[in-house]
């Protein structure tokens, strides 16, 4: 496969009663409601505009591809969907915390035993230590198992003096230059490569890989500063003192809670018809005792993973994103950005949750450091006056608006703009009453360099020593974990 590194450097730059009402348990809403007369359905969507629509050569194999994954069974179910929407009503409640993360774009390769174990723990060490600072549970998400569609600035690039379709995932096409024609098959292989990751996440979980009866290895050895060290270390022993304490009460109910832990799948809903063949109209878990199976009793599920979020290019108020979105029953994400405006955003929050059901809604607010003080006291103040307050989930994503590319054009971000963005979104949240609930990273288990600073001191002139990723550059297992004991450490003091 091309060096992405390689590659990055050829590129050219062408290229409030709702909510009481709701307070009560989570309303479903068996059939959305209709919207300017028109009535939803899994393919209502394409009656809208569309942005970064696939467009293949081939659309009788499309059409194959689609009609496969039909027939195909749920990736995720209505229970665990639910599950996880009840969790994210107690982040919105300010009872819990989100962590999500992964990588930008996660290619099929990654589906590989060790990629994924290495992430999963790295996510469960940093929810322990998010625990320990936030002092209440934590909500794990990884972008996995289904993040395979990119949105793209340009649909096409400069390699090498040649303009060519820019790599849109490997849902689409793929990043060597000779695979980046649209291929209809790669739906069906993104299908399975989610169900496979999904099954080993599973088997992993449940087979103890996040048993905490089980020494964690914490690796700090590369944090020069002393201080930091005694920080970072007085910490762990805390966590791991807990851990301990609650082995050794051995009540059962601590032992079994640190057999396993739930971990949830997310990716961005881009590719409308991938999620399309595999929205269903499911029996609601609430109503799985009963013995009636009328259709008042099933909602819409999108079952190719537990939360699917709108990207920051694909939230246009009137467009088929909007529209596939607002029927169904997912907890799902919206970015929020420089671009976003305040009347906007309150009109996503009524198109997509009209009911003004909590953690229905987690808004994933990227503005970049130098811009986050100014743009998001408003955003903040538009919702928590609304009939919204309290309601939706506040993530901060501290990556996507501090990309930025070295002098050779290597797309980059800095530990501290992450950690900027981080620190003042915490600090505007405490300022405007409102509970910032949870963090949103690209990051990956493996020793990569691809962002610069961290304990590491990791500099630009690192950079290429490995650089694997074929998107967004990620947090290493290093940066990410450190960034936790930060999080923690801010946490811990808002307590
Ligand atoms: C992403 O999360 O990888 C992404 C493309 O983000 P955004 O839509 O915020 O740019
Ligand atoms: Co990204």
């Amino acid at each position: 496969m091309t060096n992405p590194i390689a590659l990055q450097s050829q590129l050219s730059s062408a290229g409030k009663a709702a909510a009481t009402a709701s307070l009560n348990g989570a309303s479903h809403q068996s059939q959305p409601q209709p919207r300017d007369g028109q009535t939803w359905s899994p393919s209502s969507w394409t009656t809208k505009p569309i942005k970064q629509d696939a467009i293949y050569d081939d659309r009788k194999q499309v059409e194959k591809s689609l009609a496969k994954l039909e027939r195909l069974p749920p990736i995720v179910t209505p229970t665990e969907i639910v599950r996880l929407k009840n969790s994210l009503r107690d982040v919105a409640l300010g009872k819990a915390f989100l962590l999500q993360g992964g990588d930008c774009a996660e290619l099929f390769d990654y589906c590989e035993e060790n990629a994924i174990e290495s992430k999963v723990k790295l996510l469960l060490q940093m929810s322990l230590v998010l625990i320990w600072g936030a002092n209440k549970p934590v909500v794990r998400i990884a972008r996995m198992a289904g993040q395979y569609a990119k949105p793209r600035s340009s649909p096409t690039e400069i390699i090498d003096g040649k303009e060519l379709p820019s790599f849109r995932g490997d849902i689409l096409n793929g990043f060597d230059i000779d695979e980046r024609k649209l291929e209809p098959s790669r739906l069906v292989d993104a299908y399975f490569h989610s169900a496979s990751t999904l099954n080993f996440l599973r088997a992993s979980l449940s087979s103890g890989l996040a048993d905490l009866h089980r020494p964690l290895d914490w690796g700090l050895g590369h944090v020069q500063d002393p201080e930091l060290q005694a920080k970072y270390s007085k910490t762990v022993d805390s966590i791991t003192d807990s851990l301990s304490f609650m082995r050794t009460v051995g009540a059962d109910i601590a032992s079994k809670a640190l057999e396993t832990v739930d971990l949830y799948t997310s990716h961005e809903g881009l590719l409308l018809e991938y999620e399309q063949s595999l929205t269903r109209r499911l029996r609601d878990p609430a109503n799985a005792s009963k013995p009636s199976t009328s259709e008042d009793q099933k909602s819409w599920y999108d079952t190719s993973a537990h939360f699917v979020w709108i990207g920051d290019r694909t939230r246009q108020i009137d467009g088929a994103h909007i529209e596939f979105f607002r029927g169904i029953s997912n907890p799902i994400g919206i970015k929020v950005g420089p671009t976003t405006s305040s009347s906007d955003l309150l009109t996503l929050l009524r198109t997509l949750n009209p009911s003004v059901e909590i953690g229905k809604i987690t808004l994933i607010t990227r503005y970049g450091s130098s811009k986050v003080r100014s743009l998001l006291p408003q955003h903040i103040r538009t919702v928590e006056n609304s009939e919204y307050a309290r309601s939706v989930v506040w993530q901060c994503d501290p990556m996507h608006g501090n990309t930025r590319s070295t002098s050779t054009g290597i797309k980059t971000r800095q530990f501290s703009d992450i950690l900027s963005e981080l620190q003042d979104c915490l600090a505007i949240h405490k300022e405007e009453g409102s509970y910032l609930g949870g963090v949103h990273l690209e990051l990956t288990g493996d020793a990569v360099t691809e962002c610069t600073g961290g304990s590491e001191g990791l500099g630009e002139d690192d950079l290429s020593l490995n650089y694997t990723s074929f998107c967004d550059p990620r947090l290493n297992e290093k940066q990410a974990l450190e960034l936790a004991f930060l999080i923690a450490g801010h946490l811990r003091e808002r307590n």
